[in-house]
């Protein structure tokens, strides 16, 4: 098939000095408003500035499947930030040699090693901590009379977390360490546009803080290998071993525990939240999904085969997953010339994907602006068509553990409690489907007194929360 030249893939017109880059901005930090006007405008493949071809986005599965399952084509990009890091730093160590990073053989070796760590028999070993460690939560909420609804699920999900990782934790430490993610988080991004290691600047921030945590990390390692019988995952790491019986160097050991707990609690704490948020603005939904869960649990915390028992909470978190998924969009980079949408595509250009376009195509989802779980007891579709943990080789390596998280947390949760949003509270997501402004809410016992509250903000431009609950 002749292809078409890639310079003239369409896109939007952009002043030349910023050039693609306030698009990329508006492409990573609100996916859900960009990337749907960009589909729109311009159909299954765009530029981020007309006539440039530095980031080529494309929607639709058949693209996804394209560029997340061939990685002679398609494979990950190690970002720009890592790339003006230098290659020394305590930072570049934490986010080089591991699984999310690393390509081909590497990737393939790494998996291998990782994988038994998440495999669905070891969640019944993590089983009993989540259980705890959410009891440990709910337990202050008593006397707690107002609380911002996000940093509880940090809460919550940063210690099971935790101590599924490393199997130990020390409260006082948790919060420090936490607080060095958050404003890393924060750093890296103004980094990536003022790249000057001046003190008081962020891209020093990120140095001084990669350091903090890698301390901690290497701390957490040293204290690991001296217990023998643990059975978390970074102790299942240390002995993981290949065929030739070679086993993860310092090196990978550090840049996996660092890129496991970065991956894994952030994203189910911003999923755990959008489920609670959609449950409460749908109280039908929430009053059905109570029944299932007394019906089944009679108040108690479920049990590993319970787990898999409760339809309408599968169809709950996977209507959320697809609805707000944290990984809104993903990025790879082309390793050779490639072919998208009949255009030659040369090798080195980033491309970007959506998940979140992808979730709301009517052809896939009908209604697809409204939350709708009962839709899952019946509907099928591909990994290509329905990816919130990904899809091909990088897929989440913790999406079940995520899913049997929430399904403890959630289970546990609701039958305690019914969470009162302050009405007309302002509800937007932001970079990474963060909640951009605070989410406050009251928890008072389980009593059915299900009601909706009226809220504001652009959410309602992202799910019909209109009068079919009335
Ligand atoms: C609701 C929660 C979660 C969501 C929505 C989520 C989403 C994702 C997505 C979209 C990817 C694919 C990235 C890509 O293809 O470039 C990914 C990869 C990954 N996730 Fe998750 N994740 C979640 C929870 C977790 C948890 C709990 C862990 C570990 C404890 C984890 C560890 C990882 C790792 C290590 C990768 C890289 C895998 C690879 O490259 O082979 N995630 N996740």
């Amino acid at each position: 098939m002749a292809t078409l030249a890639a310079r003239s893939i369409p896109g939007p017109k952009v002043f030349p000095l910023l050039g693609w880059r306030s698009n990329l901005v508006k492409a990573f930090y609100t996916p859900f408003f960009y990337l749907p006007w960009l589909h729109k405008t311009y159909g299954n493949i765009a530029t981020l500035a007309a006539g440039n071809l530095t980031y080529v986005v494309v929607f639709g599965p058949e693209n996804n499947f394209k560029v997340l399952s061939n990685p002679d084509c398609f494979e990950v990009t190690k970002g720009t930030i890592l790339e003006r890091m230098p290659a020394d730093s305590a930072f570049s160590r934490m986010m080089l040699r591991n699984v999310a990073m690393e390509r081909g053989k590497e990737h393939r070796r790494l998996r291998r090693l990782m994988q038994p760590a998440f495999h669905r028999k070891m969640l019944t070993c993590y089983h009993h901590n989540m259980v705890e460690m959410t009891q440990y939560v709910l337990e202050r909420w008593e006397t707690q009379n107002e609380f911002e609804l996000n940093q509880e699920m940090k809460r919550i999900t940063l210690r099971i977390i935790i101590k599924a990782l490393f199997g130990l934790y020390d409260e006082r430490e948790l919060e420090r360490i936490s607080t060095t993610i958050f404003q890393l988080n924060k750093a890296v991004p103004l980094a990536l546009i003022l790249p000057v290691n001046l003190p008081g600047t962020p891209y020093h921030q990120t140095l001084r803080l990669g350091e903090e945590l890698e301390q901690f990390f290497l701390k957490l390692i040293e204290q690991k290998r001296s217990q023998t019988e643990a059975t978390d995952v970074l102790a299942a790491l240390i002995h993981a071993h290949d065929e030739d019986g070679s086993f993860l160097s310092e090196d990978e050991l550090l840049s996996n525990t660092a890129s496991l707990f970065l991956a894994g609690f952030e994203t189910t704490m911003t999923s755990l939240t959008w489920v609670l948020f959609l449950l409460h603005q749908h109280p039908h939904i929430l009053s059905d999904l109570l029944d299932e869960l007394e019906g089944i649990l009679q108040g108690n915390a479920p049990t590993p085969e319970q787990i898999a028992q409760m339809p309408l909470l599968d169809g709950v978190i996977k209507e959320s997953l697809r609805l707000l998924p944290p990984g809104s969009v993903g990025a790879r980079v082309t390793m050779t010339d490639c072919e998208l949408e009949g255009y030659e595509i040369p090798a080195g250009t980033n491309i970007l994907y959506s998940q979140f376009v992808t979730h709301r195509m009517p052809e896939l989802y009908p209604e697809p602006n409204r939350f709708k779980p009962e839709r899952w007891l019946t509907l099928k579709r591909t990994p290509y068509e329905y990816l919130p943990f990904g899809a091909g080789q990088h897929m989440c390596i913790g999406a079940g553990f995520a899913i049997y998280e929430m399904k403890i947390i959630l289970s546990v949760l609701l039958q305690r409690y019914r969470l009162q949003f302050v009405p007309g509270t302002q509800v937007e997501p932001k970079v990474r489907m963060q909640p951009k402004y605070r989410l406050q809410v009251k928890a008072v016992p389980q009593d059915r007194r299900f009601e909706r509250v009226p809220v504001r903000g652009r959410i309602l431009e992202l799910v019909d929360i209109s009068d079919h609950e009335m």
